[in-house]
């Protein structure tokens, strides 16, 4: 994550730590805070948008998590709540995850939304040489997988509408769903502006 140039860096993994704990301490539901926690530091670890070759990573982070003491139990229950706990993954094969992945996917979605998200969208907008807007594309209402990852027409200002603002409603958890809440009115807030601006309205 050190050389990471597309917003996926250490803090933003810092952050989904953080964001994980506080869910867990927040919800009545109990979640085993060691898988929770040991999958949302390592859920970027093995992501195909990430790494070459995603499959070998997994690999290095199963032998990773037994020589450090994980059971094979619990290197699975890690192993799922990574593999399928992502955007681009729910739009390939969704599938339900665990309490615990649940309060990961919030975690990470949160990082994905407000001030931060605004920031990493257009970091990650500008390191794969995306427009910034162009009112004549229109975002996109159903993609593949591989359309979402097609950048060719993609715009940063889309990217709001293609994924950003929907995060807020997927939320599992009552807690996430409660800080997601703030998080959008600021994206609300900011994309008007950028039309004001952009239509240049005083
Ligand atoms: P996931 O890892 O859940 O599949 P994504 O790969 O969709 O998530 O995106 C992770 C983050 O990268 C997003 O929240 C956003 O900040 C940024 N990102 C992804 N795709 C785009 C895009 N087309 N334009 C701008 N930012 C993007
Ligand atoms: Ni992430």
């Amino acid at each position: 994550m050190q050389n990471d140039q597309t917003g996926h860096g250490f803090d933003h993994i810092l952050r989904v730590v953080k964001n994980a704990s506080y869910i867990l301490e927040h919800e009545s539901q109990p979640a085993d805070p060691m898988i929770t926690l040991t999958a949302a530091y390592l859920h970027d670890i093995a992501d195909d948008k990430l790494v070459a070759d995603p499959q070998q990573s997994e690999q290095q982070l199963q032998q990773f998590l037994t020589k450090i003491g994980f059971s094979a139990e619990q290197n699975k229950q890690i192993l799922l709540i990574t593999h399928n706990m992502s955007f681009s993954k729910s739009l390939e094969k969704p599938i339900s995850l665990p309490f615990c992945g649940q309060i990961v996917q919030d975690a990470d979605r949160l990082d994905a939304i407000g001030a931060i998200g605004i920031v990493r969208a257009v970091y990650y907008g500008g390191a794969h040489q995306e427009t910034i807007y162009d009112p004549a594309i229109a975002p996109r209402s159903e993609f593949s997988k591989a359309e979402y990852r097609d950048l060719t027409h993609e715009t940063i200002i889309n990217h709001f509408y293609e994924k950003l603002l929907k995060l807020a409603k997927m939320m599992n958890t009552a807690t996430a769903k409660q800080l997601a809440h703030q998080r959008q009115q600021f994206m609300l807030n900011f994309l008007a502006e950028f039309q004001t601006e952009w239509q240049g309205k005083k």
